[in-house]
């Protein structure tokens, strides 16, 4: 009986210990499961930090760089003046990325119209307009007026063809084409939209003349099948087609007939006289004058062609007007002023600060151009 009683009080403790042991038991898991994902969760929590911390590292600067990008976005434009929506015009420019186009460009700008150039960099640069790239009243479409265009404007300055002699000498057959089916599609787009059309033509319709200085109503001499035929008789057929879209379809028409021009953005490498000298003076070199120097020219500097071209484009002149300095000067009087860099001369000064960054950015680019020879006179080659 005793020892019944005594077992059953040893199992009784027994079986309270083994709660008690398996109570301690399941706490302890509990704890030791909690501990470890606590832990991992720390683990975690570093890692992300180190994560988001490399991140940042990467990021930031490239937030700065698009700081500084938008900060040169909100571009220092030249100023323009606001017109309001009855002044306001729609300009198209052909050959707008050109030497004179460029120029236009600015000035129609500033004035406060909405320009459209078209070119397609035969001869001309992005760079030359690039300050107006973003404008809202700026657009600039890689197009060959070759091929018809269709856009709407109210006025047109026809300014695509290569100028200058190596330019047009290139190829013939594109110049032709630039010249005659190019000013074509520009008259044809004046007809469609009831536009004005401005011919940028040349001097060099009046060939070798015959007679000096030549006025308006001189006809000309020149050679058909001559090595610039393809310019002169281009030019001169594009000046027969505006005034047949004139009498024939009522498109009012304005035709410049340009003389020799210079300034910033002019070809450093077109063989004309004034690049001649300014690269041969900022090089070091002896300026090369064919023939005796006593021969005259007379160099219009490009603010004042463009300011010729706005006024005769809102003027109601319909004849051809040529447009050129009246001062002539012989090469020789040139080549000296280029030589001393004759502070008086506003014009050339600044000419010839664009030569020198432009020399200055070609051999940064490995490239130096050398003067190709002018127009040949005859005579023998003197250097000053
Ligand atoms: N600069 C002068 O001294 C002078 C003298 C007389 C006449 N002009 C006339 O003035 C105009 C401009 O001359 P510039 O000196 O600025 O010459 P430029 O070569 O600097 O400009 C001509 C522009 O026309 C573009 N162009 C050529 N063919 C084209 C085509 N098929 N389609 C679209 N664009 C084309 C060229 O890429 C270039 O931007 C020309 O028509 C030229 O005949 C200039």
């Amino acid at each position: 009986m005793v020892s019944k009683a005594l077992l059953r009080l040893v199992s009784a403790i027994n079986r309270r210990r083994m709660k008690l042991l398996l109570g301690i038991a399941l706490v302890a898991y509990v704890a030791s499961v909690w501990g470890n994902f606590v832990n991992m969760r720390s683990i975690q929590e570093n890692g992300e930090l180190k994560i988001e911390s490399k991140i940042e590292e990467i990021v930031e600067p490239l937030r700065e760089k698009i700081r500084d990008l938008e900060k040169s976005f909100t571009q220092k434009y030249p100023p323009v003046k606001f017109l309001s929506e009855k002044d306001r015009k729609r300009i198209l420019i052909t050959g707008g990325a050109g030497f004179v186009g460029s120029h236009l460009t600015d000035k129609l700008m500033m004035d406060g119209h909405e320009v459209t150039v078209v070119d397609n960099f035969f001869t001309g640069r992005k760079r030359n307009v690039e300050h107006w790239i973003g404008h809202e009243n700026f657009e600039l479409i890689n197009h060959d007026v070759v091929e018809p265009l269709y856009i709407e404007v109210d006025q047109i300055y026809h300014l695509a063809s290569p100028a200058s002699p190596p330019n047009y000498m290139y190829n013939p057959i594109k110049t032709l084409k630039t010249n005659t089916i190019g000013t074509l599609n520009m008259l044809g787009l004046a007809k469609r939209v009831g536009a004005r059309l401005l011919l940028a033509s040349t001097s060099e319709v009046y060939g070798d003349p015959e007679v000096h200085p030549q006025s308006e109503d001189y006809w000309g001499h020149v050679n058909p099948i001559g090595p610039r035929a393809c310019y002169d008789e281009g030019k001169r057929v594009a000046e027969t087609m505006c005034y047949a879209y004139m009498k024939q379809e009522g498109v009012e028409v304005r035709v410049a007939r340009i003389f020799n021009t210079f300034g910033p953005r002019m070809h450093m490498n077109d063989g004309r006289v004034v690049s001649n000298f300014i690269l041969q003076a900022l090089q070091g070199e002896p300026l090369t004058v064919y023939g005796s120097g006593s021969q005259t020219r007379a160099f219009q500097y490009v603010s004042d062609l463009v300011n010729g071209l706005v006024a005769l484009m809102n003027s109601n002149v319909s004849s051809p007007v040529n447009l050129g300095n009246p001062e002539e000067h012989t090469i020789l009087e040139f080549a000296q002023l280029i030589k001393n860099l004759v502070p008086l001369e506003e014009g050339l000064n600044k000419a010839i600060h664009y030569f020198r960054k432009e020399l200055e950015y070609q051999a940064n680019n490995q490239y130096i151009p050398k003067p190709k020879p002018a127009r040949i006179k005859k005579g023998r080659t003197r250097h000053t």
